[in-house]
């Protein structure tokens, strides 16, 4: 039995989606998870294989601390199994704490995965509720955008507490995605922004108002089929971002050689100090941004479409 979950890129509004403002993410097929369950020997247990990592989890050993076996015991639990005879193979090629979502999509291929062994399909919201619980983990205190994404498959349109918004944008966006090849766990940038929250409230709301704002007026943009509009509020998106000390010179250096190369607008995507930036562009520049982040030393560059 074989289930897949997609990566994903947030458009606009991270960190601000923390604190209640909208966000709007969109999924990434180009890359993504992959979870195999096979019948293992009888009394053998469920034995958890992450082939990327090397790790190799034996469910029910412990393993409180573990994302994915915290989160293949839930559903398990909630299919009303306990430890079956399983082997479960999850593989991934969607870089780790790098902004696409990755353990969001692992946790997501394997809760399907085990779902559909069991010979059921899960439906996204209670997909979504799982994975919740594993990206607890993974981010401290997340707002529940990745777990979404990744587990709806489309992009939405996300504000923490409230019902899922599907979101189609009212014209078909090229996003290039780059991979500035550093690793930055989201806990990490996640935690940074709370400390500054806590020690300047004024100070961190206003730009989260700047932020949430910025978010609306993209989905008018959107909305309008106004691309070049959309590209600027990337870039007004990006410089609270750095006002937020999530930047990095890297990331910098990669926006600026998008935006050299054509592009109409490019900032981080996801929890940033490393990880990936997005470039928004037009059919004719798609090319000479995906060299010019190349010749830059992008670690890997994909291009996607949201419609
Ligand atoms: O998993 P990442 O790195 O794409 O980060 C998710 C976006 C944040 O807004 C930074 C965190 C969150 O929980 O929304």
């Amino acid at each position: 039995m074989t289930a897949t979950a997609p990566g994903k890129i947030i458009l606009v509004g991270e960190h601000a989606v923390v604190y209640g403002r909208p966000a709007i993410a969109a999924p990434v097929w180009q890359c993504v998870a992959t979870a195999t369950i096979q019948a293992a020997a009888p009394g053998s247990g469920c034995t958890l294989y992450a082939h990327d990592t090397g790790q190799q989890l034996r469910l029910g050993e412990g393993l409180a601390e573990e994302p994915l076996a915290i989160v293949a015991r839930l559903a398990l639990a909630q299919l009303g199994l306990d430890r079956p005879d399983w082997q479960i193979d999850l593989r991934s090629d969607i870089p780790i704490a790098s902004g696409l979502g990755s353990g969001a999509a692992l946790s997501t291929a394997l809760v399907r995965a085990i779902f559909r062994q069991a010979g059921c399909e899960v439906d996204p919201a209670t997909l979504s509720a799982l994975v919740y619980e594993s990206e607890r983990f993974y981010h401290g205190t997340p707002s529940g955008i990745d777990n979404t994404v990744v587990a709806y498959g489309q992009p939405i349109w996300f504000l923490k507490g409230a019902a899922l918004q599907p979101f189609h944008p009212g014209c078909a966006l090229t996003i290039v995605i780059a991979d500035s090849g550093v690793r930055s766990p989201t806990k990490e940038t996640v935690g940074d922004v709370r400390t500054g929250w806590l020690q300047d409230p004024a100070r961190y709301e206003a730009i989260f108002d700047a932020i949430g704002e910025t978010v609306v007026q993209a989905r008018l943009a959107m909305e309008r089929g106004d691309l070049p509009g959309l590209g600027a509020l990337l870039d007004a998106n990006q410089s609270w971002l750095e006002e937020l000390a999530v930047s990095s010179v890297l990331l910098r250096r990669l926006i600026e050689v998008a935006r050299n190369a054509g592009a109409l607008g490019a900032k981080l995507s996801g929890g940033g100090r490393g990880g990936n930036v997005i470039a928004l562009v037009d059919a004719a520049a798609v090319d000479r941004v995906c060299a010019a982040f190349t010749a830059a030393g992008a670690a890997r560059v994909l291009v996607t479409r949201i419609e």
